[in-house]
């Protein structure tokens, strides 16, 4: 791992400043401390999740959910979070009928997907049915100072990325809309996260 100097001089800050005060013990686990345990309860999860039902862990064995009814709670209503890297379109004719079936297609590619997102591409009849589709990627919307390109010869596993999109410019994350022109804003669009840890665990 490279050092910056600003993890330097944190790290020489962290090391006086414990010198300095009295050796405490290391918390393990200690919900009583409110500082540490800041999570919501499981009925909280089961409120806020969206797909319950549709993505359980009868599905995904190993989803993080609090129940076997799953359901996703990495979400952002009619917003478009995702990224440029590994682009999969999948369409009305390959079975997806809502955002669930677009997050649990991301959930089936957990060695290639980490974002998804449910939303009007204006395909054409022809292609998409005129339905929201579903593209998944393995990168995020990158925040706006940021601009990062991929070198090609030296990546791997990527699918689709179009040129277009390389340099990946960063931005605020774009809106779904409901026309082309981009003007309606779509309540119904919406990506999300997944990611799986090493425990093969599935977080959506
Ligand atoms: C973002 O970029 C602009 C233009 O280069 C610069 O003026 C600004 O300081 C940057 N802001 C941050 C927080 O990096």
């Amino acid at each position: 791992m490279h050092f910056s100097t600003p993890t330097i001089i944190s790290s020489l800050f962290l090391f006086s400043s414990v010198l300095a005060g009295p050796l405490g013990a290391r918390d393990f686990d200690d919900s009583s401390n409110s500082d540490l345990d800041i999570f919501p309860s499981y009925d909280a999860y089961s409120e806020y999740a969206i797909c319950k039902g549709k993505i359980t862990k009868y599905r995904f064995p190993h989803l993080a959910a609090p129940t076997n009814e799953g359901g996703c709670v990495r979400y952002f209503p009619a917003v478009d979070m995702t990224g440029v890297v590994t682009m999969v379109n999948l369409f009305h004719k390959d079975g997806i009928n809502s955002a669930c079936d677009c997050a649990a297609a991301c959930l089936d590619r957990p060695l290639s997907c980490t974002n998804w997102v449910f939303k009007n591409t204006f395909r054409g009849a022809a292609i998409d049915d005129n339905k929201r589709s579903c593209t998944l990627y393995s990168s995020p919307n990158l925040p706006t100072n940021v601009t990062l390109e991929y070198n090609l010869g030296m990546s791997t596993g990527f699918d689709v990325l179009d040129p277009k999109q390389n340099p990946q410019a960063g931005g605020d994350a774009p809106l779904t809309f409901l026309d082309a022109g981009l003007t309606m804003p779509d309540k119904f669009g919406v990506s999300g996260f997944m990611s799986r840890d090493t425990n093969g665990v599935q977080y959506c």
